[in-house]
């Protein structure tokens, strides 16, 4: 069986993925492509054969389609993987699903809605297939430094996009860490605070960089510096502090030169390199599981869910001086706004 897949937004994300799907995962072909940019569309057509659509709706109608794949912009999502429930097809959205905590609870609820059987929607969380991050939780849940005390995570690009702002920072970069971090520690977030240092000068459309606090229900203190504008190259860092030794991910340089009594390493300009395996490890798994008609092992709605109210505890803190913001993941959320209810607020400022 090969299944047919549509891609929706051809940009960096959309593209990378229509190759991946087209070149190395066995059992999918990209069928259809969706862009206002036409001549995204065109580009990725050409290279998978594939054929256009002028939207997103006509894309997940076709009979042509069986799954979508969702790499649009943020705040196009919701609406998207809204027409996928209502055609029964399959879905694969980037992260965030969507940028605000009701819009995700809406998700969740209208996929529970239908009756039964395995969840449509699946989220591109794919540091949960990264090798080095499998290998560091693995060790972990192996006890080989005992029991985690903190994590220090560094989440440095390049540049920024034009478009965001100090919530985008937390709502659309940010979250890899908030999603990573909980299921490294295979705990849930129960507080967070938001802490900002002098701001660069290379962006005056945010606050960059920002210091994210994360603590787990098991007590584990995360720090996470996401510096958007860092221009030495894209890096992640992890390091896992635990009782008897630490865990490091290995940085992600691409080579090491030594010569003349000196050191140096160089970087990769962006995400993709660095994470090519877990797209691909991501995507083969996706496929899999829309073959075997099984759950996908990918980040669900829900994780997408619990996601999102951290991130939004994260932009309360921010607008309120850095408090410590509790979060409880057991109540439903009444709007993004928060005008009371999901959160306890302890105004304490660290
Ligand atoms: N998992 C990851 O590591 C990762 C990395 C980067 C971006 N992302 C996510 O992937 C998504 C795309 O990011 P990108 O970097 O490719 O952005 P991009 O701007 O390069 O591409 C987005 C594309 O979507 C198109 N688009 C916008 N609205 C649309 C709509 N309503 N219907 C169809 N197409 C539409 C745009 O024309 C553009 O071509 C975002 O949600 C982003 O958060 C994920």
């Amino acid at each position: 069986m090969t299944v047919r897949i549509g891609i929706i937004g051809a940009g960096v994300m959309g593209s990378d993925h229509a190759r991946i799907l087209h070149g190395s995962i066995a059992g999918a072909t990209v069928t259809a492509v969706a862009d206002p940019a036409q001549d995204r569309a065109r580009a990725v057509a050409r290279e998978t054969g594939a054929r256009t659509f002028s939207s997103a709706e006509e894309l997940i109608a076709s009979p042509f389609v069986d799954a979508v794949l969702i790499a649009s912009h943020d705040s196009a999502h919701a609406k998207q993987v809204i027409s996928c429930l209502e055609h029964r097809k399959p879905v694969l959205c980037e992260k965030p699903l969507a940028p605000t905590v009701s819009e995700c609870q809406d998700l969740v609820d209208r996929q529970n809605a239908l009756t039964g059987g395995i969840p449509l929607i699946s989220v591109g969380f794919m540091r949960r297939f990264h090798p080095a991050y499998r290998e560091l939780k693995d060790l972990l849940e192996e006890g080989a430094i005992g029991r985690p005390l903190m994590v220090l995570s560094s989440h440095r690009n390049v540049s920024s996009y034009p478009d965001g702002n100090s919530a985008s920072t937390i709502t659309n970069s940010g979250i890899h860490e908030i999603d990573v971090t909980a299921w490294l520690l295979n705990s849930p977030i129960e507080s967070v605070s938001w802490h900002a240092p002098r701001n660069t000068a290379l962006d005056g459309s945010r606050q960059d960089p920002q210091i994210l606090h994360l603590r787990t229900a098991d007590g584990v203190l995360t720090s996470v510096d996401v510096f958007l504008n860092a221009r030495y190259g894209y890096e992640v860092r992890c390091e896992v502090v635990g009782e008897r030794g630490t865990l490091e991910l290995a940085r992600p340089h691409l080579t090491t030169t030594n010569r003349a009594q000196t050191g140096s390493r160089s970087y990769t300009a962006d995400w993709r390199p660095v994470f090519a395996d877990a797209y691909r490890l991501q995507s083969q798994a996706w496929i899999n599981a829309l073959i075997s008609g099984t759950r996908p092992a990918l980040a669900t709605a829900e994780d997408a869910l619990t996601a999102a109210r951290v991130a939004q505890a994260l932009v309360d803190s921010m607008n309120s001086a850095g408090a410590t913001i509790t979060i409880n993941h057991h109540q439903p959320s009444a709007d993004e706004s928060h005008a009371g209810g999901e959160h306890e607020r302890t105004l304490t400022h660290v």
